[in-house]
Order: structure tokens, then C-alpha cells, then sequence
């Protein structure tokens, strides 16, 4: 641990409790828009002054997202410019949407965390005073709600972050710091799309359709569902991910390169063309069967690539079932053929991030070792960049990837102070 000094390198420790007035950090400015690996670059910043509500956590450990690949991207917004009109004067970006750290200030009337506590973050941000929270509304659907490290700035690619009291959950004490930052985003998304829209929760012998088994999301959702006693059925785009899904807990995997029906429905009325697509996604359902091992469809589809594989998530659901979507990574303009949604009465249900309760859920999944972080690659701060260039190319590995921030080497559960 150093003295009190204006600012600390990457690896040394402040005191507890001194705050320097600059950190470093790994910024995006509008000038570097574009492919992740230029994007990304270490500057030095005032630190941040926690208000009332908030909290400074020093970062041990960040995790990777895909939000901030398109932070990066500057598409489909700019967060910059968004804050900007809202009145923010920062003009970059500090990402990172998943942090594992130590609460190092808190603001005035926060009692929930104290300085020294090892926290995990969640990325869930609203206005608790808001109208529409007081009367009654989910926060995640508050017309204040934002994700931090992405449309909020002073994300979890700095040595500090600044969050409101309640995005502080306790650190699961087994695991590493690096495995720590890597789930709570994904793994909590997942959660409420399991579980968070009665009656369409994962019951006893469900079986559910999870794409993108491999990817932070699926990784997550085999899991949660696993341990819910539903059956998770995984897609992949090649063989080599079928051991990892089957690591974490899927009964049968499909790889989508074995079809070609996939991306926007033709048209109605165009009887060929449909009628093909049609031969596409039947087979596509034969094969979910096979791999379940009986003819029973998925009573949740877990979505979340969008337009290239809505069309058969919502011909494949079960009838009453539910497609839960939370993103669309192919593309937005998703065809529904409504027949199926009215004739079969499916549920086409939107689901972001998650509120409080359900944070707290999938983390005490994660203490109680039901829910595996799934981490893969582990880079430096000044890596980052690289990090989201391989999830940006759909080339990273199969789980979660984390950035070591003030942690100095893998494998470190805890920090000597
Ligand atoms: N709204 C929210 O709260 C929320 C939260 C978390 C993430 N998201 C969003 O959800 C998306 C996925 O996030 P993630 O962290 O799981 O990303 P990820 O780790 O990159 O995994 C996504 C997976 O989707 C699969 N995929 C990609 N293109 C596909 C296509 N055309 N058809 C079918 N599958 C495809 C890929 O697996 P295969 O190539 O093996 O099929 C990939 O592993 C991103 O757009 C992200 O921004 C939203």
C-alpha cells in the first residue's frame, strides 16, 4: 500500500478510504469510434466524487459485455452524445458494466454498503425517487432506468466506479476477482428472462430452447435453468462448443450451420419460398425432438440474436409458450407470423437486465455454486480493447471474459489492506 499520492499505476494500492483526484482509465472519445481494438485507450481522469446515494468501489476485476462493443462501435447510439444533451460534461466514455471490487467512499444517507466491503456490481441504474418506481413499477421499467458503463458513464475499465448503493451485492468469497466481475450482467439478464415473467418461468421437465449456448447469456441461461430442473436444449454454430454447453448442464445441442432458413420470413403469399422456409424450420423442430429425446417443444425460447432466428423461436415454442428476448445482435426487424402468436396464444415478452430482487437471486446462485461465472479469457487493463474485438467477431471463447484492473495477477480472492 502506497502513501497518499495524486494518483496510483495500475498495481498499487491507495490507502483505504483516500481517494486520489485522478485514476487511470480506459476511455472511448467519439474521435476513436469504430472497430473495438482502436477504440479503447488508457488516459488519466479526475476521479469522480460519490453524491448522495452513490458509491465509489475500487475495481479489482472488470467483465466484458457486448454493450460496449457497440459503445464502441459509436452505434446503433452514441452515449456520448447522449449524456452530452442530457447535460453531462464529460465528453468520453468509461465503460464496463460488471465490476468486482472494494467499496472505497460512499456518498451522504448510504447505509447499505460501508468502506471495505467486497462487493460484486450490477449494472442496473434508476432514479429510486422516480414517479413511476413509487407507484409500484418494476425499476427496470422506470422510465429512469439505464445501464451503467454503457449509457451511464464511470463504468468498471477505471480504478474507480460510481454506482448508486443498491448496484452493490456481496462478493461471492470463493471465487477469484477476475471470476467475480464476469456474470452478473449476463447471469442476472438470464435470470429474469427465466424467471422473472409468471406465469413463463422455468418449472420441473421444461424443456427450453437456449441460443447462443456458449455465449455470456447462454452459458448462464443452461445453468439457471439446469438448476431450476427444466431441461436446456443449446444452439451453437459448431461442434466444438457442444462439450462446454454440455459442461454446463445441457442435455442436447444443435448446430445452426446444419440449416439455412434463418434471417427475415418471405413472403405470405409467396407459397414456394415459404414453403421452403417452412421445410427449414420443421427440420430445425425435428431436430430440437431428437437431441430432447421426445416430441415436446421448448416452453421458453431464450432469445436474444433476433432477426435471424426469431421466426423459428416463435414457430418452435410450445403452444402457451413463451419467447423471452432481450437483444437483437442479427438485426431488429424480426418477422412475426401472427398466426402462430394467436392461434397457439405464444407469449412474445421484451426483457431487460434485471431489478434488485433478482440481481440478489442470481447472485446467491453463484454463492451457493449453482451458477458456475463460466470465465474464459482474462486480460490486462490494456487489453480491453482486444477483448471486445473478438466479441465483436464472434471469436472469443466459449463463457465470459474479465480485465484485470487493480487486481495484478489471476487467481487473487481477496486484497491485504
Ligand atoms: N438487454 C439486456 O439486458 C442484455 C443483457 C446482456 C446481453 N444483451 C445483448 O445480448 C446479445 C448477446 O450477448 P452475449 O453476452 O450472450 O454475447 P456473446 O457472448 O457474444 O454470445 C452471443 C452468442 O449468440 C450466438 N449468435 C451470434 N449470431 C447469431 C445468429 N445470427 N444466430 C444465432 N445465434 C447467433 C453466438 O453463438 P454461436 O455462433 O455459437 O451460435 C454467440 O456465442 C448482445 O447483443 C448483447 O448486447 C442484452
Amino acid at each position: 500500500m502506497a502513501a497518499e499520492q495524486e494518483i496510483y499505476a495500475l498495481g498499487e494500492t491507495p490507502p483505504l478510504g483516500y481517494v486520489p483526484p485522478k485514476m487511470h482509465a480506459s476511455l472511448i472519445r467519439p474521435e476513436r469510434f469504430g472497430e473495438p481494438n482502436q477504440a479503447f485507450e488508457i488516459e488519466e481522469v479526475d476521479t469522480p466524487t460519490p453524491g448522495p446515494g452513490q458509491v465509489l468501489v475500487w475495481v479489482m476485476a472488470a467483465g466484458v459485455n457486448y454493450n460496449n462493443v457497440w459503445a464502441a462501435l459509436g452505434t446503433p447510439v452514441n452515449v456520448i452524445g447522449a449524456r452530452q444533451r442530457k447535460g453531462a460534461e464529460e465528453d468520453f466514455h468509461i465503460g464496463g458494466s460488471d465490476a468486482s471490487g472494494i467499496v472505497w467512499a460512499t456518498g451522504d444517507d448510504v447505509s447499505t454498503v460501508k468502506v471495505g466491503d467486497r462487493v460484486v456490481l450490477s449494472c442496473g441504474m434508476w432514479d429510486e425517487n422516480a414517479e413511476d418506481i413509487a407507484a409500484g413499477a418494476d425499476p427496470m421499467t422506470s422510465s429512469t432506468a439505464k445501464i451503467w458503463g454503457y449509457e451511464e458513464n464511470w463504468g468498471s475499465f477505471g480504478q474507480f466506479a460510481l454506482v448508486d448503493h443498491y448496484q452493490c451485492f456481496p462478493k461471492p468469497e470463493q471465487l477469484t476477482w477476475e471470476a467475480a466481475a464476469a456474470y452478473m450482467l449476463v447471469g442476472a439478464t438470464a435470470y429474469r428472462q427465466l424467471m422473472g415473467w409468471p406465469p413463463h418461468i422455468v418449472n420441473e421437465g421444461d424443456p427450453v430452447l437456449i441460443w447462443g449456448g456458449t455465449g455470456g447469456l447462454g452459458s448462464m441461461a443452461i445453468q439457471i435453468v439446469k438448476a431450476r430442473g427444466g431441461i436446456p436444449i443449446a444452439v451453437v454454430s459448431s461442434e466444438d462448443k457442444y462439450d462446454f454447453c454440455y459442461q454446463m448442464g445441457a442435455k442436447g445441442v444443435i448446430n445452426r450451420k446444419e440449416f439455412d432458413h434463418w434471417g427475415r420470413l418471405p413472403d405470405v403469399d409467396d407459397a414456394e419460398a415459404f414453403g421452403t422456409w417452412m421445410k427449414g424450420a420443421r427440420a430445425f423442430g425435428a431436430k430440437f425432438w431428437e437431441v430432447l429425446g421426445e416430441r415436446k417443444a421448448p416452453k421458453i425460447v431464450f432469445e436474444h440474436p433476433g432477426e435471424a432466428t426469431i421466426p423459428t423461436s416463435i414457430f418452435i415454442a410450445d403452444n402457451n409458450g413463451m419467447i423471452v428476448i432481450c437483444a437483437g445482435t442479427s438485426g431488429y426487424n424480426a418477422d412475426v407470423d401472427l398466426r402462430y402468436l394467436w392461434m397457439r396464444q405464444k407469449r412474445l415478452q421484451g426483457s431487460h437486465f434485471a431489478n434488485v430482487e433478482q440481481c440478489a437471486a442470481l447472485n446467491q446462485m453463484v454463492i451457493d455454486g449453482q451458477v458456475d461465472p463460466a470465465l474464459s479469457q482474462v486480460f490486462p487493463l490494456a487489453n480491453v480493447g482486444d477483448a471486445h474485438q473478438l466479441m465483436h467477431e464472434n471469436k472469443h471463447q466459449p463463457g465470459n471474459m474479465s480485465i484485470l484492473v487493480n487486481a495484478t495477477e489471476e487467481g487473487q480472492t481477496d486484497l491485504n489492506l
